[in-house]
């Protein structure tokens, strides 16, 4: 831990990151660590460089997206492993996209992994680790409160134009999008409200296979014990052309 985060206030620690108070109110501090967890904590490791890698990614794809004008927490990177960020106000539902069946689906449904989907699917789980996350329904959510119709149609349009352009913006790099899972929040400004794209968008929580050979680009390496995890991370920073140099391993190795 270097100096700086030791004396800055600590909000909340999660599995991937930390979150800090920022310089300015309303504002925080993401730091990405290199842990990383699959099926629900039970399985936990180290990929080295990740936190890096996951910065610069998720700081590439908001930019992106925040250019198309999907408005998100982003503000800017701090350095290798920090971003600035909006405060929000998380909403407690994880937000899933399928484009092709995989993971939980393909096991669900007993379909193979693979099979692309006739259109899109939109799925939503309750976000809440003790209860190992579980799927629910917008009746679920709007009758406990956790969002009302409005923001469920609002997460659903921007999630929905969010798979459109990152399909879009994957598939010029050579990766299929196969499935993401996306966090909103509440973004307050006096008494006007509006949703944002929250978290982060990197290899964690996407799935991506090479489009030639449908070789897993993603923490699937990790879930499933695949080998070559950090390698397939810096693969996609390559192709998207943000590697950074401190993480691109020296020529001599
Ligand atoms: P799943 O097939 O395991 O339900 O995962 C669907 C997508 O959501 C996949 O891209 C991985 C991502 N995901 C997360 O980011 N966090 C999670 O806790 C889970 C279960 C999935």
């Amino acid at each position: 831990m270097n100096f700086r985060m030791g004396r800055r206030r600590r909000i909340f620690e999660g599995k991937a990151k930390v979150l800090f108070e920022g310089p300015e109110p309303g504002t925080l501090v993401q730091y990405f660590k290199d842990d990383a967890t699959a099926f629900n904590n039970k399985k936990r490791g180290t990929i080295t460089g990740k936190g890096v890698l996951n910065n610069r990614i998720s700081e590439y794809l908001m930019t992106r997206l925040n250019e198309i004008g999907v408005p998100t927490h982003f503000m800017r990177r701090l350095n290798m492993r920090e971003q600035l960020i909006r405060q929000v106000e998380i909403i407690p539902i994880e937000v899933v996209m399928r484009n092709i069946v995989a993971g939980s689906l393909a096991k669900r449904m007993g379909i193979p992994e693979g099979t692309i989907l006739p259109r899109s699917i939109v799925e939503f789980y309750y976000k809440k680790d003790d209860l190992g996350n579980p799927m629910v329904s917008d009746e679920h959510i709007t009758c406990f409160g956790w969002a009302s119709p409005q923001e469920i149609d609002e997460i659903m349009a921007l999630s929905l134009r969010i798979n459109d352009y990152l399909s879009g913006l994957f598939l010029g790099i050579g990766l299929k999008l196969v499935d993401f899972k996306l966090e909103f929040g509440r973004l307050w400004d006096n008494d006007d409200m509006r949703i944002v794209l929250a978290d982060e968008i990197s290899p964690d929580n996407c799935r991506l296979w090479d489009v030639k050979t449908n070789e897993k680009m993603d923490k699937d390496r990790f879930r499933c014990d695949l080998g070559r995890v950090e390698e397939a991370y810096q693969e996609v920073a390559r192709r998207l052309g943000i590697m950074p140099e401190a993480a691109q391993k020296p020529e001599s190795e």
